[in-house]
């Protein structure tokens, strides 16, 4: 089937806020099922992905109802928790399956998860190899380490370990089983990724310490239930924040946005490319730095994106290259050979779409290269089923000169449910 996108060269304008931080909701339900007692989420992001993690919850017993705009997590705490009677469905979410494997290996009972066509293809080694090391049992019913996984959770000792990939989702999954572990657990990381889930395991009341690249937790069967509120998702953001950028006459205001600084690498590439990025109203809720972001269309110049900068901006990169394709000059992008592994190949994905829609383009094994600034035409072209080209695609549209048909667009709800209503507020 093909999709028409309205082209819509209106500009961007006004003020929003979004629905709260994809990461950051996946370790608020955790962590709310396995502290003792009732916490309360604000701005809990009602997406699918959040959705897989809070089915799993419930599945071990954990109450979890929404009232009013409030999620309410009733926990007995970890050792509250119960056998799921059915095997974990983890959809397309590559966190709720990376975190809850940590956790699941450290339990007292078995389990078995398993995922999509695009989950059941992601490396789960990654996991898989350090947690047997501290002793868990995993078996592996894909090819190549991959879901579906049988998991006989046990008692797990702690140690020592650096992370070979530069993962969040990797160091969670470490950090929640050395959380239930009989031992102290130190995992180094070789460059800084966000660092959401030791916030939130200090936030609820955990002994977790970080020096520079290193963390160590200590075992903890006590954690302190508690209110949060999200801030809204900075990768979200990152669409308005591109389209704003891009087509004339934009000026968008996002409030209350998650400004951590683990995850504002687009920010900074901003500022390389000339933009100016007005940042104001600074506060912190529950160890996250928040803010009002105000951002409007402006001429740019190309830039190279790589190194620690990478794992700050990953989630970004579809849409920092439609950026790139408007900037003056050649951007490069290189060491984001993680692209590959994401809901879908993202360096394939990300080049097939922008050379179709006219701009000049080229892959490397790490990265790419974009040779800007380009009129962008238009095509048909597909999402990938991945939400992240999806909605490059929408803003891509925004600013092309010829119609654009895309496959399917479904996959948006796996992050950003309210997306085309936000874009309507934006446009209208
Ligand atoms: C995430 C970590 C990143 C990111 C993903 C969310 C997380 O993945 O791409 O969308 O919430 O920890 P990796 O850990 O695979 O880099």
């Amino acid at each position: 089937m093909k999709i028409e996108l309205l082209q819509n060269s209106r500009p961007l304008f006004g003020t929003i806020s979004l629905e709260g931080d994809k990461s950051i909701s996946h370790r608020a339900i955790i962590l709310a099922s396995l502290a003792n007692g009732t916490t309360r989420i604000n701005n809990l992001l009602e997406s699918e992905d959040v959705f897989r993690t809070i089915n799993a919850f419930k599945l071990m017993g954990v109450e979890i109802e929404k009232k009013g705009p409030v999620y309410v997590i009733k926990s007995k705490g970890i050792r509250g928790l119960k056998e799921p009677k059915e095997p974990l469905y983890f959809g397309n979410s590559g966190t709720t399956a990376r975190l809850m494997i940590g956790l699941l290996a450290g339990l007292p009972f078995n389990s078995k998860v398993t995922g999509d066509s695009s989950l059941t293809k992601r490396p789960m080694d990654r996991v898989i190899l350090p947690l047997k090391e501290m002793g868990a049992i995993l078996s592996s019913q894909g090819r190549d380490m991959t879901l579906p996984l049988t998991i006989q959770g046990r008692q797990l000792h702690g140690f020592e370990y650096t992370i070979p990939v530069k993962s969040a989702q990797v160091k969670s999954a470490l950090l929640f089983a050395g959380l239930l572990a009989n031992s102290a657990t130190t995992v180094t990381e070789l460059a800084q990724t966000r660092n959401h889930t030791e916030i939130m395991l200090k936030e609820f009341g955990s002994n977790i310490i970080t020096e520079k690249h290193a963390i160590t937790i200590k075992p903890t069967d006590s954690l302190i239930a508690g209110n949060l509120f999200i801030p809204g998702d900075i990768s979200s953001a990152s669409f308005w924040i591109v389209g704003a950028l891009i087509v004339p006459g934009s000026h968008v205001r996002i409030k209350d946005l998650g400004l951590n600084d683990t995850r504002t690498g687009i920010l900074d590439v901003l500022r390389k490319m000339g933009a100016n990025v007005l940042l104001e109203e600074i506060t912190e809720e529950a160890g996250e730095r928040t803010g009002t972001l105000t951002i409007k269309h402006q001429p740019l110049k190309a830039t190279t994106i790589e190194g620690d900068l990478i794992p700050r901006l990953i989630d970004e990169i579809p849409i920092i290259a439609l950026l790139a394709t408007q900037a003056e000059g050649t951007t490069i992008i290189r060491g984001a050979e993680e692209l590959r592994v994401k809901e879908t190949d993202r360096i394939k994905a990300i080049v097939t779409v922008l050379s179709t829609l006219g701009a000049t383009i080229k892959p490397t094994e790490d990265g790419m290269i974009i040779k800007g600034k380009t009129s962008l035409t238009g095509g048909d072209v597909s999402s990938y089923d991945d939400h992240r080209i999806a909605m490059m695609i929408v803003i891509a549209s925004l600013i092309t000169n010829q119609k654009v048909n895309i496959d399917k667009l479904s996959s948006i709800s796996i992050s950003y449910p309210r997306f085309f209503k936000d874009l309507k507020q934006l446009t209208e």
